[in-house]
């Protein structure tokens, strides 16, 4: 079976087999049944962070359970979330009810159920700022298990379910907490504008909608993942290195590290617009890779290879891949090989 329409790479890979389930049962039966032969088995959520560098020798089962609930206590709303949802379908649903505090979070691809796997994050405001819980099918257990927030240990693009709980947890439904005395976020650059005014949520969700439009090209029409690679984080004395060479390069404090922006690394090592045959760096933005149309995984995966390499001799940065990576049988790493 093609996977094409169902990665927004728009890659033209495919699986052995592809189970599309719509309730939990289904998913679980499904789940449970392949985990346990010896089978190659994958979950897709929207496809929209996973590269596809071989046709896939096993079955993949795709995410498609949907529901939402809110109930209220005098602070906050409480929402639960089946893990198929569109993810801005349900940013956009809720702002419709009144239930602002994901608006930063607005135009990002995929389901609600991959939101926690890689703590998706944008202008100011990550993932684990409004997950309250997040419930999974433990694969090896077979039962259903809820995480607070603290339990699903949550960092930049990163928590358990990439860790210790890789290739071990599905998971099926996500809790988001949000308050109802809203604050709007507007710390990240280009939303510093709307300072100053009376600002309502709705604002701050067109303003995103925005920059990601003028920045990121829209999957539907030009093959993405968003962010290729992740802003590395480096000690101090690395960026000051870097920094002696490169004055202007663009980073941000993390902790007690730095974190370089890697589109800025990318573009300043010339790379921006670059094309490789069926593949590129997007015009706009040096950290998208985007497929022009009929490319393979192995294209992707050989422009990624020249940028990892390029950056490295450029700044002596290993570059980390941001999606997760298939291969013909589970779950692989692209990394620099240099
Ligand atoms: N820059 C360049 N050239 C480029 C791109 C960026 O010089 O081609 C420099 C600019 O100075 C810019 C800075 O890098 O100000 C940062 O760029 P941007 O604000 O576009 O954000 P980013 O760090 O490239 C991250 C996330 C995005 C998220 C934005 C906004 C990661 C890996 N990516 O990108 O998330 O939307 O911040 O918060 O952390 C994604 O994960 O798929 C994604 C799109």
């Amino acid at each position: 079976t093609s996977l094409q329409p169902f990665n927004t790479l728009n890659l033209a890979q495919s699986c052995s087999t592809l189970i599309r389930v719509d309730t939990y049962e289904k998913l679980k039966e499904a789940c449970l049944s392949y985990s346990s032969k010896n089978v190659p088995f994958f979950i897709l959520g929207g496809g929209s962070n996973i590269v596809l560098t071989e046709d896939f020798q096993g079955v993949v089962i795709r995410i498609e359970t949907r529901g939402v609930e809110i109930r209220e206590t005098n602070e906050n709303y409480h929402v639960s979330v089946e893990a198929g949802e569109n993810w801005h379908h349900l940013v956009s649903t809720l702002l419709d009810k009144g239930v602002p505090g994901l608006e930063n979070l607005a135009l990002i691809p995929g389901v609600a159920g991959a939101a926690p796997i890689q703590n998706i994050g944008a202008y100011g405001v990550e993932f684990d700022q409004v997950c309250e819980w997040v419930e999974y099918l433990d694969l090896q257990s077979g039962e259903l298990v809820r995480l607070s927030n603290q339990e699903c240990c949550f960092g930049y693009r990163d928590s358990i379910f990439k860790q210790s709980l890789r290739d071990r947890a599905v998971v099926v439904r996500i809790g988001l907490k949000l308050t109802k005395s809203w604050q709007p976020n507007i710390d990240y650059g280009p939303l510093q504008g709307l300072s100053g005014q009376q600002i309502e949520p709705k604002q701050v969700f067109q303003a995103v909608c925005d920059i990601r439009s003028n920045k990121l090209p829209d999957p539907r029409q030009l093959g993405n993942v968003g962010s290729f690679f992740k802003n590395p984080i480096v000690s101090i004395a690395e960026y000051e290195r870097i920094k002696a060479v490169y004055p202007s390069v663009v980073a941000y404090p993390h902790g007690s590290d730095i974190k370089l922006a890697a589109g800025w690394l990318i573009d300043n090592a010339g790379l921006k617009g670059k094309r490789l045959g069926s593949v590129g760096v997007h015009q706009e933005q040096a950290l998208v890779l985007v497929n022009y149309g009929g490319a393979s995984g192995q294209d992707i995966c050989q422009l990624a290879q020249l940028i990892m390499k390029q950056v490295y001799e450029f700044y002596g940065v290993k570059l980390e891949v941001e999606p997760r990576v298939l291969t013909a049988f589970g779950e692989g790493v692209l990394e620099y090989e240099g």
